[in-house]
């Protein structure tokens, strides 16, 4: 199968209504007329979708939620359902370890919103990794392998056209300390091992498994340029438009050399 390559803007709450709009006409006037290939999906705040879809409209940048609820419908004050994202995305993150660190989220909670993602035909980004911790205590293959397996349990073989697994290594996110990124691409080999388990080879042909954790311009190519890497989520460095633009611009390269 052909490798798009993925690249995911997380933006987080970085970014006012108005610095999110401002990025997405930005983003379009640089990335429009290019034709290497790269998927390219920014995740701005819920309030900030509809006129952020508006901008990008008829552009190829596509659009993103951070997060879903798990129901449809009901008394969740506060929360925001897949119907009320679903005129606007057709991507969204589920389990970013924010979500999980602060937000008590569970592995089952981040399997039930990624089938009611795929329900609606959005694609679901899963974020997976483990902590400082588990690191230190030589879990992290034992953990990322647990979470992997959950995901990929819930699934059938063409479901997995509509997921992407987001390695993140959580003592990686948003502090500047980056994975090898060999190290990274052996733990992403090791979750699509775990998708050949599941599936058989089919499955590690259909899987797309991307690194996040303090990526930036600088770094970018290296992690995509490991084989199995195939693309990245990036949080920190995707809120300033132009270095968002110079990530993308690296990873088409490095893919259009290949
Ligand atoms: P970071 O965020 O690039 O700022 O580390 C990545 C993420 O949290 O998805």
């Amino acid at each position: 199968m052909e490798r798009v390559p993925l690249v995911v803007a997380n933006w987080k709450m970085e970014l006012s209504h108005k610095a999110a709009v401002d990025a997405a006409v930005t983003l379009k006037r640089r990335l429009t007329g290019d034709r290497r290939s790269a998927q390219v999906v920014v995740c701005p705040s819920f309030p900030s979708l509809a006129d952020v879809a508006a901008v990008l409209k008829s552009s190829e940048i596509a659009l993103g939620a951070q997060n879903v609820h798990w129901e449809e419908r009901g008394a969740w004050t506060g929360e925001v359902s897949v119907l009320a994202l679903k005129p606007f995305v057709r991507w969204c993150i589920v389990g970013h370890s924010e979500r999980r660190e602060n937000f008590g989220e569970q592995d089952e909670t981040v399997v039930k919103k990624m089938l009611l993602l795929l329900k609606h035909n959005i694609v679901a980004v899963v974020c997976i990794g483990e902590t400082a911790d588990e690191l230190a205590a030589g879990r992290a293959a034992d953990k990322v392998s647990r979470q992997a397996r959950q995901v990929f349990a819930a699934l059938a073989l063409a479901q997995l056209r509509q997921i992407v697994i987001a390695y993140e290594p959580i003592w990686a996110i948003g502090i500047g300390s980056v994975a090898q990124p060999a190290e990274a691409a052996e733990m992403m080999l090791l979750i699509r091992k775990l998708a050949v388990e599941q599936f058989g080879q089919e499955g590690a042909e259909l899987l797309r498994t991307i690194y996040g954790g303090s990526v930036t311009a600088g770094t970018v190519e290296q992690f995509v340029a490991e084989p199995g890497i195939d693309g990245v989520l990036v949080g920190g460095s995707s809120v300033v438009p132009l270095q968002l633009v110079d990530i993308i611009k690296r990873v088409q390269h490095v893919y259009s050399g290949q």
